[in-house]
């Protein structure tokens, strides 16, 4: 790098496209590597609606690096951020852009910052899997930046330490996420099951009911839902592993009436997540309160019945449940407490 390219500054504009699992990734076995509990498939959606756009950036006169999100600041000191630039710096290689006459050296590298500029055009942090498509972009994005030589297999390993169903999003078509067995995370990656010319009579439509930031991350609702919830082991263990064979074969087969069953069934699993969540809160609040405050049971389906110790801690219930469950969020259990109102009515 000759001292008067030093006003010099190289770009990379890459554009990533949101998935949507058909079977679902919730639950982690480590949080910091987002090593997962179970495998899952999801389907890669048409760059040209729901996509992040990143532009990556690298001069000698950048002293730090930094990134913006939809035109604002925002800190990358977290470790998802730091764990992507980490593992993809460290396999950058040299680059000689003879049009642009820069050179650099993959020791170069080491001391050179990035500027990040991303823009989703969807939603963000809404349920959209923007971090999805934001963080398979950026792993992307910088990959290319740095001339980094890896398949997109060992890039979606990358970007899995960004967001677990990032990894998903680096192939096209219908994406498996294997979970892998080696608790440094190796292989634990995406592999593509059939890609998108595939299956090409299938349309995806997306209704954004609501665009509002959702009131739990995902990352933290399957934290509550794996420190709670025996279910979610069965699930993982059990259940999970025949679908997803299940899931395969039907995608190979084109066979819609599977595909349809299999991913509604493990959305309404899924959904039970609410009940992961109802579970979860009892839980915690029985444990703070050192002596069981109210009860839960389920039946065959997702609906809980809640018994409170009295008529004073019903009514801590219901402001409770309203709080995590605001009406019309994409977790509303409003019919629910207004519907059954009675029973917390006679519960004293
Ligand atoms: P979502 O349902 O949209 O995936 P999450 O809670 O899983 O919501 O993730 C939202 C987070 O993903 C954001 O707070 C941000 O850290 C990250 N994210 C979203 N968009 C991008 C992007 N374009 N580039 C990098 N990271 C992003
Ligand atoms: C419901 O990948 O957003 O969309 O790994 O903590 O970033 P982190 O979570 P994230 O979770 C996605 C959960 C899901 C199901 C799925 O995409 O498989
Ligand atoms: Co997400």
């Amino acid at each position: 790098m000759a001292d008067e390219s030093r006003k010099w500054v190289l770009m990379v504009t890459a554009q990533t496209p949101t998935n949507i699992a058909v079977i679902k990734y919730w639950g982690k076995r480590d949080e910091k590597l987002i090593l997962p509990v179970n495998d899952s498939i999801s389907v890669t959606l048409d760059p040209a609606h729901l996509c992040t756009t990143t532009t990556v950036s690298v001069s000698p006169t950048f002293d730090q690096d930094r990134m913006w999100l939809n035109g604002e600041e925002i800190s990358i000191s977290g470790g998802r951020f730091q764990s992507c630039l980490r593992e993809i710096r460290s396999r950058a290689t040299d680059v000689d852009d003879k049009e642009k006459g820069i050179k650099i050296t993959k020791k170069d590298w080491e001391n050179l910052h990035v500027h990040i500029s991303s823009y989703n055009n969807f939603p963000t942090a809404a349920g959209l899997a923007s971090s999805a498509a934001g963080f398979a972009c950026l792993v992307f994005a910088l990959g290319k930046l740095m001339n980094v030589k890896e398949d997109y297999s060992q890039l979606s390993a990358i970007a899995r330490q960004g967001s677990g169903s990032a990894c998903r999003s680096l192939y096209g078509g219908f994406v498996k996420w294997i979970m892998g067995k080696d608790e440094k995370g190796t292989d634990s990656l995406a592999v593509q099951v059939a890609d998108e010319k595939h299956w090409d009579e299938l349309v995806i439509v997306i209704a954004v009911v609501s665009s509002r930031q959702k009131e739990t991350s995902s990352t933290t609702g399957m934290r509550d839902t794996v420190e709670t919830s025996l279910l979610l082991q069965h699930r993982a263990k059990e259940i999970v592993p025949k679908r997803i064979l299940k899931m395969e074969e039907a995608i190979k087969n084109r066979d819609f009436a599977s595909f349809a069953q299999l991913t509604c069934t493990d959305s309404n699993q899924f959904h039970a997540d609410l009940c992961f969540r109802i579970i979860s809160l009892v839980e915690k609040w029985n444990k703070a309160e050192g002596t069981p405050q109210v009860a839960y049971t389920f039946d065959a389906g997702p609906n809980a019945v809640l018994i409170a110790r009295n008529r004073k801690t019903a009514a801590l219930l219901v402001q409770k449940l309203l709080f995590c469950f605001p009406p019309n969020s994409d977790a509303d259990l409003n019919s629910f407490v207004l519907g059954d109102k009675s029973i917390l009515k006679d519960a004293g």
